[in-house]
C-alpha cells in the first residue's frame, strides 16, 4: 500500500483497497473509486447464514505494550470458528488460524476457501480472527466515529499491535479448548499473509508454521524498486497486446487534454458514462487506474468476485475489448475502447446505470489502511517512463506532507524493516524458526515486494508466473488450471512434515526427513540410513497416521494408531 502522485492527485494504494484523494493545497477530498466495491456484493457478505462459521467475540485489550491505565481498556475482538472438521484436543489435531488483514473478516473468510477445503484432510480446527480496527473489531466501545477520530484513538492501530491481539487470542481459545497440545498454522493472503509470516517469525511458540500467500514484506524503502508494482501491471496488459498497452498509456494525455477544452468535460462524462454529478481529469483517471490495477491483481483463470464480479483472465478480457474496437467497422474513438475496458471491472453484471466518481461506500471497512500507509506501512510506488501509467516519482516527503495533512502524524519509514527485519532477509530468514510457505503469483503487481526464493528446507517459495494476488488461497473450481492445482498441492506438502507436529519425539527423528514425496496425498515413503541402520518414514493417508519404521520395527507411531490393513500395507510397501 502507497501513495502515488499522479500530477497533483495522490494515490493511496491499499493492498486490497484503492484510495486515492485529490491533494489540493487547500483541501483534500477522500474517495472511494466509483463502484470500488458494488451494492450487490454487499448481499453477497451476509456471510453467518450461509453457514461456513460460528462467530464469536474475545474481550481484548487495547494496548499491550505499556502500563498506562489507557492501555487496560478492553474491546471486542471479532474471531469466526469452524470446528467440524477438527480432530479435537485428545488427538492434538491442528488448529489453522487466519490472520485477519485490513477489512472485514468475513468477507477474507468467503474468500479463503483453501482452508476450508483443506481442513477434513488436517482435521484443522477453523479459526479466522479480525484485525483491530476493521469489521467489528473496533476499541472504544466499537464506535467507529471516535476509534477513528485522531490519532490518538487511531494510534492503537498497528501490526504489532494486531500481532499481539492475535497471540493472546489464540493462547487463550487453546486453552479453552483444551488444546495446548494442538499445533497452529496461521494463513494470511496480502497483508494478512505479511502478518502471517511475521506472526511466525515473532511468536513461534504460539505458531509452528506460516502460510504467506502473496505478502509482500519486501516492499519497503531501500528493499525494492519502487517501480515493480506499476512495471507489472503494465507487463500484465503489455503481455496480451501491445496495442492495448499504448492504448492505455496514451490515454492520460489525451483525457487531459479534452478535459481543458470547452465542451471536453462532458464529451467525457458521455463515453464513459459517468453519473451527472461532480467529475474532473483526475477523478476520472483515478477510476481508470483503479480498474487497470485492481484487474492486474485479481487477474484470475477462472471468473471470480472478489473486488467486483470479473470474467476468468480479465486482463485478456480487457485487451480484447480494446483490440476489437479497432478492427470493428465503425472505428471507434480511445474513449469507447476504453470505456468498454473499463466496463468489464465496473460493470460485469450489467447492472449499473451510470459510473459514480464520487462514490465513498467502504462496505469492506478497508479504510483504516490509510492510517497504516501513513504510519508503518510505508510502501514506495512510482511509475516509470515505460509505465502504463503517467510518469511519476516515489517521494517519500510527498507521503509525508499528506499524512502531517491528514492525521498531523509523520510516518516511520523504518519501523517494520527495524521490527521484522527485512535487509539480507535470507540470511536472516535462515537463521529465524523456519517453517514457512511464501506464495506468489507473478502477475501479481505486489509479487516483486515478496519472497521467490527458496531460503532453507523449510522456508520455501513457491512461485506461479501464471497466478495473481493470493490466488492459491481462494476456493478451487472445476475449471483449475492444472498449474493451480499443482501448486496448492506443493503448499500442502510441507505441512504435513513433522515439522508442523506439535511436541513430537524429536530425537528420534533424524532431521533428514523433511521432505517427503507425496503421491496425490496419499501415500508416501522415505528411506534414508544413519549408520547403517534403515530408516522408513511414511505417512498414510492422512498426517495422522504418521509412523516410522526401522528395520522393519515400528519405532514410532502417532498416537492414533493406523488402522491394521493400512499398517500392514505400509510396513510391506
Ligand atoms: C464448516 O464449514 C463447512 C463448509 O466447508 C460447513 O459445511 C459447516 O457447516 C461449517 N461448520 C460450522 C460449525 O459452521
Ligand atoms: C481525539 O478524539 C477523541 C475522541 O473523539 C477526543 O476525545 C479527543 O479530544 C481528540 N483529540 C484531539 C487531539 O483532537
Ligand atoms: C475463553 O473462555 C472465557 C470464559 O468463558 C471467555 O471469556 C473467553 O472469551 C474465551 N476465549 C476465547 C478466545 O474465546
Ligand atoms: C452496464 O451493462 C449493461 C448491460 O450490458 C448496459 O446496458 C449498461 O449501459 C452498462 N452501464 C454502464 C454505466 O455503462
Ligand atoms: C522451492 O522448493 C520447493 C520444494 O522443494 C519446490 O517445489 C519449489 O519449486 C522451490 N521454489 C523455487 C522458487 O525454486
Ligand atoms: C525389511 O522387510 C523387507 C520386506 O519384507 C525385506 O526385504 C528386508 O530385508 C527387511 N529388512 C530388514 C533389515 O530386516
Amino acid at each position: 500500500m502507497a501513495i502515488v502522485i499522479f500530477h497533483n492527485k495522490i494515490i493511496l494504494f491499499s493492498l486490497f483497497s484503492l484510495l486515492f484523494f485529490t491533494f489540493c493545497s487547500s483541501h483534500i477530498i477522500p474517495k472511494f473509486p466509483s463502484s470500488l466495491i458494488r451494492p450487490e456484493q454487499q448481499l453477497n457478505s451476509g456471510s453467518a447464514k450461509n453457514g461456513l462459521y460460528k462467530t464469536k467475540y474475545f474481550t481484548q485489550i487495547l494496548d499491550h505494550f505499556n502500563y498506562n491505565p489507557q492501555s487496560y481498556h478492553k474491546f471486542q475482538q471479532r474471531y469466526l470458528i469452524n470446528d467440524t472438521y477438527w480432530g479435537g484436543a485428545k488427538k492434538k489435531a491442528p488448529i489453522f488460524v487466519y490472520t485477519g488483514n485490513e477489512g472485514n473478516i468475513e468477507w477474507f473468510t468467503e474468500n479463503t476457501g483453501f482452508m476450508f477445503e483443506k481442513a477434513p484432510y488436517f482435521n484443522a480446527l477453523l479459526v479466522f480472527i479480525e484485525h483491530r480496527f476493521y469489521g467489528k473489531s473496533l476499541p472504544f466501545g466499537g464506535n467507529k466515529k471516535v476509534a477513528y477520530a485522531n490519532s490518538s484513538t487511531l494510534g492503537y492501530l498497528s501490526s504489532t499491535q494486531a500481532l499481539a491481539d492475535y497471540a493472546t487470542l489464540i493462547i487463550d481459545l487453546k486453552k479453552n479448548l483444551s488444546a495446548t497440545e494442538s499445533p497452529v498454522v496461521v494463513f494470511g493472503g496480502s497483508y494478512g499473509g505479511m502478518l502471517a509470516a511475521w506472526f511466525r517469525i515473532k511468536y513461534p511458540h504460539v505458531a509452528i508454521g506460516a502460510l504467506a500467500s502473496s505478502a509482500p514484506i519486501l516492499h519497503f524503502m531501500d528493499l525494492v524498486s519502487p517501480y515493480v508494482f506499476s512495471n507489472t501491471v503494465t507487463q500484465d496488459f503489455r503481455s496480451e497486446s501491445e496495442n492495448c498497452y499504448k492504448v492505455i498509456k496514451g490515454s492520460w494525455k489525451l483525457i487531459e487534454e479534452t478535459a481543458k477544452k470547452h465542451g471536453g468535460l462532458e464529451l467525457l462524462r458521455k463515453s464513459f458514462r459517468i453519473c451527472n454529478n461532480y467529475m474532473d481529469a483526475n477523478a476520472l483517471e483515478g477510476w481508470l487506474q483503479t480498474a487497470w490495477i485492481y484487474t492486474a491483481m485479481t487477474d484470475y483463470p477462472t471468473p471470480t468476485n472478489f473486488l467486483n464480479p470479473l470474467p476468468a483472465y480479465p486482463v485478456r478480457k480487457m485487451c480484447e475489448a480494446i483490440d476489437r474496437s479497432v478492427t470493428e467497422k465503425h472505428s471507434s474513438s480511445t474513449f469507447d475502447k476504453l470505456y468498454s475496458a473499463a466496463n468489464i471491472y465496473y460493470n460485469y453484471s450489467g447492472t449499473s446505470k451510470c459510473f459514480d466518481l464520487n462514490d465513498n461506500s467502504d462496505p469492506h471497512d478497508l479504510g483504516g489502511w490509510q492510517w497504516q500507509a501513513c504510519t508503518e506501512m510505508i510502501m514506495p510506488l512510482g511509475s516509470n517512463k515505460e509505465s502504463i501509467f503517467p510518469e511519476s516519482k516515489w517521494s517519500f516527503n510527498d507521503r509525508s506532507a499528506s499524512c502531517k495533512f491528514f492525521y498531523n502524524v509523520l510516518p516511520r519509514p523504518n519501523w517494520i524493516t527495524s521490527e521484522f527485519g527485512g535487509h539480507d532477509i535470507e540470511l536472516v530468514l535462515k537463521r529465524s524458526s523456519g517453517n514457512i510457505i511464501f506464495f506468489n503469483g507473478l502477475r501479481d503487481p505486489w509479487s516483486g515486494g515478496g519472497v521467490l526464493k527458496n531460503i532453507s528446507k523449510t522456508i520455501i517459495a513457491i512461485v506461479a508466473k501464471e497466478g495473481a494476488h493470493h490466488v492459491d488461497l481462494r476456493y478451487s473450481t472445476k475449471e483449475d488450471p492444472k498449474w493451480l492445482k499443482d501448486i496448492r498441492k506443493q503448499e500442502l506438502r510441507p505441512m504435513e512434515s513433522p515439522h508442523y507436529r506439535y511436541r513430537e519425539k524429536e530425537t528420534n527423528q533424524p532431521s533428514q526427513v523433511f521432505f517427503s514425496l507425496c503421491v496425490d496425498g496419499s501415500y508416501y515413503r522415505h528411506d534414508i540410513y544413519i549408520n547403517n541402520v534403515h530408516f522408513v518414514f511414511s505417512i498414510v493417508h492422512y498426517i495422522h497416521y504418521l509412523f516410522m519404521s526401522c528395520n522393519n520395527q515400528t519405532i514410532i507411531t502417532h498416537p492414533i494408531m493406523l488402522p491394521v490393513p493400512l499398517i500392514s500395507q505400509c510396513l510391506y510397501l
